[in-house]
């Protein structure tokens, strides 16, 4: 039974979902985060210990890796400051290798790993080549039982998917532009993804695995905009750009702050999101029926008002922490 576990990323979309799973198991969990001032309200979990801690250092992780029975990573970022791959290198993969390193010299050998659909050394983008060169160091490290999870895109309370889509559809009138409205998706609900590492820790038929994570149902990119444009009742006319109009956005809107777009996601999205033929794999091995898009986003996307309130809560609470 893996019981004490080092968590990086905990502090993120998919991190709080786990933490609260994790928690209520009755682990104890260290949490790293480069500002835990922010995320003070994860304190009141149970066995949580939330440290400042600056991952990309090796004494650090070595530190904190010292008699925790297993290590989870999810960290990871969607843009670099420059398109050049040294950012996505830098967060995925030699964080991966100090990791690696760090659990070796700690004599931790469990280690669950997030990744992303499509992840390949080979991949068009440098995000996808990253989490590719990531994997293969993890499947190829000795006295490590690594788990790798691929997602497709993950929605849920707090994504940056559905709720970027529903902001950029509120401020603009009329016509919205769409890059890349092709591309396919299996949304996964964030509560299926975080069960299906919960459930991995203590599971040895996951050791060395890699899973891929898809929802029940796939839609082109369009499709989903047109449903979160639907469920808002906004009313707007989604325009599918062609691929030289969705490049022209992607060089623009990166130098956007914020970056709403880049010409790396628009790489990513040279290739469909989905799941390979016959790859159920929530079903498969954690008997996870996974939730669709359309019983969960509802429940989220009407109460944004509400969501935007506890967030301006959380702010304040920051401010005083400081
Ligand atoms: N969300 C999706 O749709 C999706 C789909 C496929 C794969 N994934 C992968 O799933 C993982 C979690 O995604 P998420 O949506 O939960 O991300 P998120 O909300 O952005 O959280 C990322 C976490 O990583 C830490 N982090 C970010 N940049 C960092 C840096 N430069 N150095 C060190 N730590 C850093 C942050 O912790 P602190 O700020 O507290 O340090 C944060 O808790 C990522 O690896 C992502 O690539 C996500």
């Amino acid at each position: 039974m893996h019981n004490t576990l080092c968590l990086l990323g905990g502090t993120g979309f998919v991190g709080r979902r786990l933490l609260y799973l994790l928690s209520k198991q009755g682990r104890h969990i260290r949490v790293l985060s480069r500002h835990p001032q922010r995320h003070r309200d994860l304190r009141m979990l149970s066995g949580v210990e939330l440290i400042k801690a600056d991952v990309h250092d090796i004494v650090t992780l070595r530190q904190h890796f010292t008699r925790a029975d297993a290590v989870i990573n999810l960290v990871g970022i969607l843009n670099e400051r420059r398109d050049n791959g040294k950012g996505f290198h830098h967060v995925h993969v030699e964080l991966t290798r100090n990791i690696i390193q760090a659990c070796h010299d700690r004599g931790v050998d469990r280690l669950l790993h997030m990744s992303a659909l499509n992840a390949d050394p080979a991949a068009p983008s440098y995000y996808l080549r990253s989490k590719g060169e990531a994997e293969q160091l993890l499947m190829r490290a000795r006295d490590l039982q690594a788990t790798c999870f691929r997602p497709s895109v993950i929605f849920g309370p707090g994504d940056s998917f559905i709720n970027r889509f529903a902001r950029l559809l509120k401020i603009t009138p009329g016509l919205f532009p769409l890059a890349c409205g092709y591309t396919r998706f299996a949304p996964v609900y964030v509560g299926d993804v975080a069960q299906a590492f919960a459930d991995s820790l203590d599971m040895q038929s996951s050791y060395g695995q890699r899973y891929h994570l898809c929802g029940p149902k796939t839609y082109t990119l369009q499709e989903i905009v047109e449903y979160v444009n639907q469920t808002l009742g906004l009313g707007r006319i989604i325009n599918p750009l062609g691929d030289s109009l969705s490049r022209l956005q992607a060089s623009l809107l990166e130098h956007v702050p914020g970056k709403p777009f880049s010409k790396d996601n628009f790489r990513s999205l040279q290739v469909d999101s989905v799941c390979p033929k016959g790859h159920h794999d929530l079903q498969l091995f954690f008997g996870i029926n996974p939730s669709s898009m359309e019983s969960v986003v509802p429940t989220y996307l009407l109460h944004q008002n509400d969501n935007r309130r506890y967030d301006r809560l959380r702010q304040q609470l920051h401010r005083l922490d400081q």
